[in-house]
């Protein structure tokens, strides 16, 4: 594994620059990196596209790029740095003899090169062959893909060959920009840095676990993209995965890459597949109808600009995932996300046992179970779901449910919250690749979501409707009630 060096330059160079993610959140990212001095003083960042462009245009599109994606007032200073570390180059990714041009720029010698694909996937393996054919592979030069990784194992499978034809696994750096947010991080902070989470977190003291991913956004304009895709493929093959993963994996005997990827490896190997016997059990598919969000109506699925009316494609899921081992035996993790739901709002809450035995019922007949709930976005922060006794004398105890409620804008009011790209970016320069996927990770969840998406396919079933602005289709409520369950709302 190449070594973490934070005191290196580097060269960073962007694949599709003037590309939407290059500027809402690439650029923007390396604005904030440099604010807070955390990029070397001769690191350069080197455009590339397959545009005629001079210096001086590309340079205008970058600082436009900060004026409208970064959130915060620009500091005059910190966007005259960076805009002079740009570079650009023109190159016509199928023609490899136009990779010269970047060899002629960078410095092979002197820098970590950090090569980020931000293009569609089929493009990689020109990529590839293009830096291969003008000799820029060094030791020290790295890859970073964006998502997604093919459409189902094979798929993912060509790419991931592709690139390996050209770099090794060590050099490879998969994003899932879920691994870059705060509060997903703390969720290893949560687990291994607190004794009472590290000794209940099993069957024996969780009754379930739900991890909602809910959007209230709809296909903002990518119905080509999403409509091939859908929700499983978007969004639970990876992000959903991720957070399922670091949830239930077993502690790493350190922070090391591979240590914690190796471990999130076991759990999605112990997921219990769901094959044609039991996909009407375990999923709901739905797409949303005409609706409301806060108030003003939004058009169906079906109904979105440049939409296909018979799509059959889903925007909502809901499954019932089992993981067969010794930790989880008979704990179901329920996941659930969609597009044009009620709110925005991702988050996780283990559902504790309840009590053996209730020594309250004179004043409370159903102790409600404890819950641990983890907000990951907005409003980021923890509580805890818990009984309390109200004050007061003379009419025996009387219990009332409070929370233990710790927000982090109000615990850490004076640290900004960094987007997830601007911690990826910097660990693609510093080399570790802990927050990064690795292919047998890819891979393996690939396999998983595979058999669901062939069940669907034979099943021939369409996705159920439900109106914008809802928590999803009905039958997402029924797949917890068969259990005796609910979702948190
Ligand atoms: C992306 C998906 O990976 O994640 C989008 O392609 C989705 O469809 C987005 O909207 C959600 O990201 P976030 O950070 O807004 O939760």
């Amino acid at each position: 594994m190449p070594s973490i060096d934070t005191n290196k330059p580097c060269d960073f160079t962007i694949f599709g620059v003037l590309g939407d993610l290059s500027r809402r959140k690439l650029i923007p990212s390396l604005y904030q990196l440099d604010r807070v001095a955390l990029l070397h003083e001769d690191t350069r960042i080197i455009g590339v596209a397959r545009h005629q462009l001079s210096q001086e245009d590309f340079v205008a599109k970058m600082r436009d790029s900060l004026e409208t994606f970064v959130n915060d007032s620009l500091e005059p200073d910190v966007v005259e740095r960076l805009l002079n570390r740009l570079h650009y180059v023109l190159i016509n990714l199928d023609v490899p003899e136009e990779y010269s041009r970047l060899q002629e720029v960078i410095d092979q010698e002197q820098r970590v090169l950090v090569n980020y694909f931000s293009v569609a996937p089929f493009l990689f393996d020109d990529i590839c062959k293009g830096l291969d054919y003008a000799a820029i592979v060094t030791p020290e030069t790295r890859v970073v893909l964006e998502k997604p990784i093919g459409r189902d194992l094979e798929t993912s499978q060509e790419i991931n060959d592709t690139v390996a034809r050209v770099f090794t696994e060590d050099q490879v750096y998969r994003i899932d920009h879920y691994l870059g947010k705060e509060t997903v991080m703390n969720l290893l902070a949560l687990r291994f840095a607190n004794s009472i989470f590290t000794t209940n977190w099993d069957h024996n003291t969780i009754d379930h676990v739900q991890i909602t991913v809910a959007e209230e956004v709809g296909i903002e304009g990518r119905w080509g993209y999403f409509d091939k895709s859908g929700q499983t493929r978007d969004m639970v093959q990876n992000h959903l995965m991720q957070i399922l993963t670091l949830v239930a994996m077993e502690p790493p005997v350190n922070m090391h890459g591979d240590s914690i990827r190796n471990e999130k490896l076991k759990v999605l190997k112990a997921l219990r597949p769901i094959t044609i016997d039991n996909v009407d059990d375990k999923t709901v598919r739905g797409q949303y109808k005409a609706g409301f969000i806060k108030g003003k109506p939004v058009p169906g699925y079906l109904e979105e600009e440049d939409g296909n009316p018979s799509s059959a494609t889903e925007s909502f899921v809901a499954i019932r995932v089992d993981i067969d081992n010794w930790r989880w035996a008979d704990v179901p993790f329920y996941l659930r996300t969609g597009k044009r739901l009620t709110t925005k709002r991702s988050e996780v809450v283990i559902y504790f046992k309840r009590l053996p035995h209730n020594i309250f019922k004179d004043s409370y007949k159903h102790l409600p179970q404890n819950k641990l709930v983890i907000r990951l976005q907005p409003d980021e922060g923890v509580e805890i779901v818990m009984m309390n006794k109200v004050p007061g004398i003379g009419k025996g105890i009387k219990l009332q449910k409070t929370l233990l409620d710790l927000s982090f804008s109000e615990a850490f009011s004076d640290v900004r919250i960094a987007d997830a790209y601007e911690r990826l970016i910097l660990e693609t320069m510093h080399g570790n690749q802990s927050l990064f996927i690795r292919r047998d990770e890819v891979e393996r969840s690939w396999k998983w979501i595979d058999s669901i998406q062939d069940a669907w396919a034979s099943s021939n079933e369409p996705p159920r409707s439900y109106p914008a602005g809802t928590w999803g289709p009905v039958a997402s409520v029924a797949l917890l009630a068969r259990d005796g369950r609910e979702w948190e709302e």
